[in-house]
């Protein structure tokens, strides 16, 4: 007898010769439900405005936005998280808690377009503040920051405005301390205890989101969101524990951001919390980079895509933010190889 292992008798090669076989062995298998696509909304109507550093990706206004809505729903997407453009900045970001403003209009028109389709909205200031950071800036003990405390009143009534324009989950991505709680507070006194909330809970202060600030015209005018978000370097444990609070706080779903340069930190979220829907976010500059490459050639966009968001699924992702989502349902429709 060969011990376990031993040549000749065990031959991993001979599941993978048949596509029939490979498939019947897998464990990750990538599904459109499971893709989340973002979309940027700017105010307006039949505006198409490009993001040069994100082919593929467009400011829309609300009625055109819809219509990407329409095809999430015909291509069996999860689901469309929308951010906004608005048509005024201010230094509190004011516009974000209008209940006639861009987000608002969108939801309304998304839902009005293609009802069945999940809903999502960003909650965050940095693309409504005129200095591009995720609330209102206060100068303390001689250091000018985000005023995280008032940033969460703001937090809590910009939920409530989105709620009741129909968002069906509200995603808070500043990385305020204490802002699922505050959240949570304001959409439950609403009457929207129904209403769930994904937190961005590890979310790293990254370079990868350099496209992301071009398409929604956020960057910050000065400094950058070292003091909110996560230090890449950080222990993974620190991970760790900003997930529990958001989980103690009352979060329903939380989130890896980014994906690609931060498995590690998904597979060990999951490996802690498998009872927890896991999402995570396939970032701009993860887009970014391989639509530069393969439209030089170097890199078949398809095959690369499909393989990064395989990875993320095995880490341990439920559900997957990402600008190839539309694509990525046309290709898992296509042939599997
Ligand atoms: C807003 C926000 C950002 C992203 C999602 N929500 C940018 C940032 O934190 O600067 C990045 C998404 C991406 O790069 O695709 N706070």
């Amino acid at each position: 007898m060969h011990s376990e292992g031993a040549f000749p008798t065990v031959r991993l090669r001979r599941l993978r010769y048949l596509p029939a076989m490979r498939r019947l062995v897998r464990q990750v298998h990538l599904r459109a439900e499971q893709m989340i696509l973002p979309v940027f909304v700017r105010p307006g109507r039949g505006v198409k405005k490009e993001i040069p550093s994100m082919p593929g990706h467009w400011q829309l206004s609300p009625d055109l936005a819809a219509q990407e809505v329409r095809e999430a729903a015909r291509l069996g997407l999860g689901g469309v998280l929308l951010f906004g453009i608005p048509e005024q900045k201010d230094p509190e970001g004011r516009e974000a808690l209008r209940p006639d403003g861009v987000i608002p209009q969108a939801i309304r028109a998304a839902k009005d377009a293609a009802p069945e389709v999940l809903v999502i909205t960003d909650l965050c200031f940095c693309e409504y503040t005129s200095h591009g950071h995720c609330g209102p800036i206060c100068q303390r003990a001689g250091r000018t920051d985000v005023d995280n405390d008032t940033t969460l009143q703001l937090l809590g009534q910009q939920a409530v405005v989105h709620a009741q324009a129909g968002a069906d989950l509200v995603a808070p991505s500043g990385m305020m301390d204490g802002m699922v709680g505050a959240i949570r507070k304001a959409l439950d006194a609403a009457g929207f205890e129904h209403v769930p909330i994904l937190s961005y809970a590890a979310k790293y202060a990254s370079a990868f989101y350099g496209p992301f600030r071009e398409a929604a015209e956020s960057a910050p005018q000065f400094g950058d969101r070292r003091s909110y978000q996560m230090d890449p370097a950080s222990r993974t444990e620190a991970a760790l524990r900003e997930i529990q609070l958001d989980l103690a706080e009352g979060a329903d779903m939380v989130m890896v951001k980014p994906a690609l340069a931060y498995l590690d930190v998904i597979r060990e979220v999951r490996c802690r919390w498998p009872e927890i829907p896991l999402a995570a976010y396939n970032v701009s500059g993860e887009y970014s980079m391989v639509k530069a490459a393969s439209e030089r050639g170097w890199l078949d966009e398809k095959q690369i895509a499909l393989e990064i968001l395989t990875a993320i699924g095995r880490a341990g992702a439920d559900i997957i933010i990402t600008y190839w989502a539309k694509q990525a349902a046309g290709w898992l429709a296509e042939a599997k190889p």
